[in-house]
C-alpha cells in the first residue's frame, strides 16, 4: 500500500517526491495501475512478416509472446505455459515452424496458441482453457499495441489520431532496418519527465536543436523565431494539404502533451511539424538518409511525432521513422528499444547505410539516457527535495506528472 499522504504530496508545479523513485509499494503499483491496465506499443507489424515470426518482451516481470499466426494475424500471449507455468519462449525473436513447444514436458501450442498436444497427460484431461492465455492486441497502421488489462481500456482513440496520421507514412509497409536495446539504469517516469521538455536541448542535444524548433528561440516567442517557423510551416502546408497528411495539430515542434484537458486515461497524440531550412529530414547534416517512404514525396512532409502513454514515442520524416519503445525492466531501471523503419522496397547499401540512417537518433536517445541516469542518481539520495518547474519549459513535465499521479491514485 502507498501511505495516502504521499499521493497528496506533489506541490504543483513541483517534482515528484523521492519516494516515488524508490518505493516498492509504488513500483507494485505502477505495474498494476499502469503497466497492465493501458494499451502498450509493442512492435512494428513489418519486424513479423511471415506466419510463424515471433517476439518476446518483458513488462516488468510479465513475459509476454507475440507472435504471426497461419492467418495472417498477429497475436500475443503471456510468454507461459499452461501446465506448470514455465517461460515458454526464451529467445528474444526467431521463427517458429509449425508448433511451439514448451521446454519442459514437451506440451506443443499451434500458431494461434491452441494446445495441440500433450503427450503423457491422462486420456480424459480436459483440455478446454489449456491454450496460451491471450494478451488483447491490437494493430493500427502498422504499429501493434497489447494491453495484459482483463477488459482493456477503449483503444478507440489510437484508431482516430493514429490511423489518419500514420497512413501516408507506409508503416504497414516498412522494413526494420535496425533496432537497438538499451537498458537505462533510471526510472520510467525520469525517462518520460526527460522526453517531456526540451528545457535541455540546447546543451544536451546539440545536433537535435539544429534540426528543429523545440527550442528556446522557438518557445520564448522570440520575433526571429516566429519569423523563421511562420516560412517553414509556409512551404509545407500546401504540401500537407495536396498529400492529405492529416491530424490533430500542426506547427511547431513541442506539442502539448499529455493534454490536462484530455479525459483518455492513457493519452495518445500525433502531429505534424516542419524541420528547420536545410533539414529534409533527421540527419545530422539534413539530408535524406533512405528513400521516400509510403505515399510521401516531399521532405516538406516534415515530422510526424507519435506518443502514447504509458511506453511510445516516435519521429517519422519522409525517408524514414525512429520508434521508441519502454518497458519497466527491475525496479529502477527502464528497457528502451529504438526501432528505425525504411520503406519496404529499399535496401540497405543500394539505397540506404546505417551509419547515415542511425546516428541522428542513435545520438539524441544516449544524449538522454545518461541524462536521465544522472537525474535518477540524485533522487536516490536522501538529499534530494523536488524542485520547481518552469512554466515556460516545462510545463509537459507538469502534465506528465499530473497524469501520472492520477493514474495512480
Ligand atoms: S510446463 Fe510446459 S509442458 Fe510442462
Ligand atoms: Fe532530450
Amino acid at each position: 500500500m502507498i501511505p495516502g499522504e504521499w499521493l497528496e504530496a506533489r506541490q504543483e508545479w513541483y517534482g515528484l517526491p523521492g519516494e516515488f523513485y524508490r518505493s516498492e509499494a509504488v513500483n507494485a503499483r505502477e505495474l498494476d495501475h499502469v503497466w497492465r491496465a493501458g494499451w502498450l506499443f509493442a512492435a512494428p507489424a513489418c519486424e513479423l512478416p511471415r506466419p510463424g515470426d515471433f517476439l518476446t518482451f518483458s513488462v516488468g516481470p510479465d513475459p509476454v509472446l507475440l507472435i504471426r499466426g497461419d492467418d495472417e494475424t498477429i497475436r500475443a500471449f503471456h510468454n507461459l505455459c499452461p501446465h506448470r507455468g514455465t517461460l515458454l519462449c526464451d529467445a528474444d525473436a526467431g521463427h517458429v515452424g509449425q508448433r511451439l513447444v514448451c521446454p519442459y514436458h514437451q506440451w506443443t501450442f499451434t500458431r494461434g496458441g491452441e494446445l495441440h498436444s500433450c503427450r503423457g497427460m491422462h486420456a480424459d484431461l480436459d483440455r478446454a482453457g489449456l491454450g496460451l492465455r491471450p494478451v488483447a492486441t491490437r494493430t493500427v497502421a502498422g504499429l501493434v499495441f497489447v494491453c495484459l488489462a482483463v477488459r482493456p481500456p477503449e483503444f478507440a482513440p489510437f484508431e482516430e489520431r493514429f490511423a489518419p496520421a500514420v497512413a501516408p507514412q507506409g508503416f504497414d509497409r516498412a522494413r526494420v532496418a535496425h533496432a537497438v536495446d538499451y537498458r537505462i539504469a533510471a526510472d520510467w517516469k525520469l525517462v518520460w519527465e526527460n522526453n517531456r521538455e526540451c528545457y535541455h536541448c540546447d546543451v544536451g542535444h546539440p545536433q537535435y536543436v539544429k534540426a528543429n524548433f523545440d527550442t528556446a528561440e522557438a518557445e520564448h516567442d522570440t520575433p526571429k523565431a516566429r519569423a523563421e517557423l511562420a516560412a517553414a510551416l509556409d512551404r509545407s502546408r500546401a504540401y500537407w494539404a495536396e498529400a492529405g497528411l492529416t491530424c490533430d495539430h500542426s506547427g511547431v515542434g513541442l506539442a502539448r502533451f499529455p493534454d490536462p484537458a484530455d479525459p483518455n486515461p492513457f493519452p495518445v497524440s500525433a502531429t505534424r511539424t516542419v524541420q528547420v531550412a536545410g533539414y529534409e529530414t533527421e540527419s545530422l547534416d539534413g539530408k535524406r538518409v533512405a528513400p521516400f517512404m509510403g505515399q510521401l514525396r516531399s521532405p516538406l512532409a516534415g515530422v510526424l511525432r507519435l506518443r502514447s502513454l504509458p511506453n511510445f514515442w516516435a519521429h517519422a520524416s519522409c525517408d524514414h521513422a525512429v520508434l521508441t519503445r519502454l518497458l519497466p525492466g527491475t525496479p529502477g531501471t527502464t528497457l528502451a528499444r529504438v526501432t528505425w523503419l525504411v520503406d519496404g522496397a529499399a535496401r540497405e547499401h543500394t539505397d540506404y547505410s546505417l551509419d547515415r540512417l542511425l546516428p541522428f537518433w542513435k545520438l539524441t536517445s544516449e544524449q538522454d539516457w545518461k541524462l536521465c541516469e544522472l537525474a535518477a542518481r540524485g533522487v536516490a539520495s536522501s538529499g534530494y527535495r523536488p524542485g520547481p518547474l518552469s512554466r515556460v519549459r516545462e510545463y509537459n513535465v507538469d502534465a506528465f506528472l499530473r497524469w501520472y499521479l492520477n493514474r495512480i491514485r
